[in-house]
This record gives structure tokens, sequence and C-alpha cells, in this order.
């Protein structure tokens, strides 16, 4: 008979073991599994340890613990995955957003206190995460958002629908070529930007998420250039580009918005120190 604190304890030792989690992210993880498998919240899973699962909750719990153990990502498991003050629903065509994505989302807030922002433009939208935690805030704004990836941009209209009231406008486009706007206050991007040589890349991230989320060419620095050259040419006169990029390509972001016509070139950290959002304002 398996009770709710029985199958907590067990699956958490095999998820520390097989995927070596720390303890507590393993619970965490079971926690999230088990709440899914009986349709129940945290508080019940902590409020009746020895409640006992039926078989049919009992399957469906070991059959998605399976997946977990073989390194599927426990977004792509439970279908959603939490983002700013929402939850998104994520599929296999869209990056997992990331906690780290929240930095890009606060600059552009940050901006948006001392300079008016009407109109602002997320290029690579995934899942919608960045278009829809800004249009939730900056309710006033005109929100549009794009991706070349037609099964992402279904993902993302869906959570627009949901979570801000369907008012982005969404746009199926290479970067910039099926974009029909202009004037916008703020352009900002997390673009696939990891290098196609880079081996430290996890292959829990590698066989799961999106390859044309996550790969650019150059270093990983093919798509930053794209967008970099022709933004300022959507860009209000007093507009600005904000780029997510990795920890490490903070100088070359600089000096790519640097020849595509930005100035006042910052960048910010995010919670772990690590040089993550670079920005500047159009000349
Ligand atoms: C790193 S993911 C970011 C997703 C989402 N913005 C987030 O932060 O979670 C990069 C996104 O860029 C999109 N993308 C890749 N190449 C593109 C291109 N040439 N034009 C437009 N979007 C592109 C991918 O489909 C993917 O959704």
């Amino acid at each position: 008979m398996q009770t709710i604190g029985k199958c907590l304890r067990s699956s958490s030792a095999l998820l520390t073991e097989r995927l070596s989690l720390t303890l507590r992210e393993a619970m965490v993880e079971s926690e999230i599994l088990l709440q899914n498998a009986i349709g129940k919240n945290r508080t019940y899973l902590s409020t009746w340890p020895e409640k006992i699962l039926n078989t049919a909750q009992q399957d469906f719990f070991q059959k998605i613990l399976q997946r977990r153990l073989n390194g599927e990502p426990i977004a792509h498991i439970i279908g959603t995955k939490d983002f700013w003050d929402f939850t998104l629903k994520v599929t296999k065509a869209t990056l997992i957003p990331r906690s780290d994505t929240e930095l890009i989302v606060e600059t552009a807030l940050q901006i948006s206190e001392k300079q008016q922002i009407t109109k602002i433009l997320d290029m690579g939208t995934g899942s919608g995460a960045i278009a829809i935690a800004l249009a939730r805030k900056l309710t006033k704004a005109e929100i549009h958002a794009s991706d070349n990836s037609s099964k992402a941009l279904e993902v993302a209209k869906q959570n627009g629908t949901v979570l801000a009231d369907n008012k982005i406008v969404f746009y199926e486009s290479d970067w910039f070529k099926e974009i029909t706007e202009t004037g916008f206050d703020i352009i900002l991007s997390n673009p696939p930007y990891i290098s196609t040589y880079d081996k430290d890349i996890s292959p829990e991230v590698a066989c799961h998420e999106p390859k044309t989320a996550l790969f650019s060419t150059d270093n990983g620095l093919s798509d930053i250039k794209k967008i970099a050259a022709e933004a300022a040419g959507f860009l209000n006169h007093d507009g600005w580009l904000l780029l997510e990029h990795g920890y490490r390509q903070a100088e070359d972001v600089a000096k790519i918005m640097s020849v595509s016509g930005f100035t006042e070139i910052t960048t910010a950290l995010d919670i772990q120190g690590h040089q993550r959002v670079t920005y500047g304002k159009k000349k």
C-alpha cells in the first residue's frame, strides 16, 4: 500500500540517486509530480501523508516519475512552468523559461520608470514569457511579439489569451523580416546564444529543448548580430535594445551594439552575479 508520505520518500531517494539532485530538489520535484498525478496541492500532501493512493494514481505517478528519471524536464512532464507571477503552458516546441530571464523584464520595467514606453517588441518570444510579463505590468503599452517557430507561436498565443487578455500582437517572422510595424520604444530578446561548440550544456537541456531556441553559430553570437544590425531601424528616436546573453558574452554583445548604432550601453547582472543582459539606447 502506497501512502503519500511513502511515495514522496521513495521517489525522492530515486531522484537523488539517479539525477544527482540534492535531497531538497528531489523532494520538491517529487511533490510536483505527485500533485500532478493526484490533482491535489502541496498543502494536501503535507496534511495527509498517511492517505493511501488508489491504483490509478499509483500507476500514473510511476509513469511520470519514470519519465523524469529518464531525464525529461519536469516542465515538459507537467506541461507548465512558473515565470514572473504567472504559470505558462510549455511544450517541446518552446524553450522552458528560466528565472534568469526575469532580469530582462526587470530591466525593461526600470527603463519604463524613467521614460514613457508605449510600444514594445519581444523577439523570439517562445512561450510568450517576456511579452506576457510586460503586458501584465505595462497595461497601457502596445506589446508585439515574434518567433520563427509556428509551433512555439501557437503556445505563446494560447498563453497570451489566458494570461494577457489577448492584447499581444504576434508575428511569425525570421527576426525582422515580417515585422510590419516600426516606432518601438523597446525591442528586447532572449535569442539563441549558446555556441554550437559548447560542450558544457547538460543532456537534459540539449536532448529535450528545441535546438533552434538554444544554439547559434559564430560562437553563439550570430542571432544577436542579426537583431542588433536591424533593431535601430525599428526603434523610436530614443528607443532601447535589450539582449539577454551568455554570462561570458557581455563584452562581445556590447561591441556589437556599439557598432550597430547604440549608446549608453550597460550590462545588468543576474541573481548569481553573472553578466546576463546588455542594453543600449539608439544613437
Ligand atoms: C532562448 S529562446 C527564448 C524563448 C523565450 N523568449 C524565453 O525567454 O523563454 C529563443 C527563441 O528564439 C526563437 N528563434 C530562433 N531563431 C529565430 C529567428 N531566426 N527568428 C525569430 N525567432 C527565432 C526560437 O524559436 C525561440 O523561441
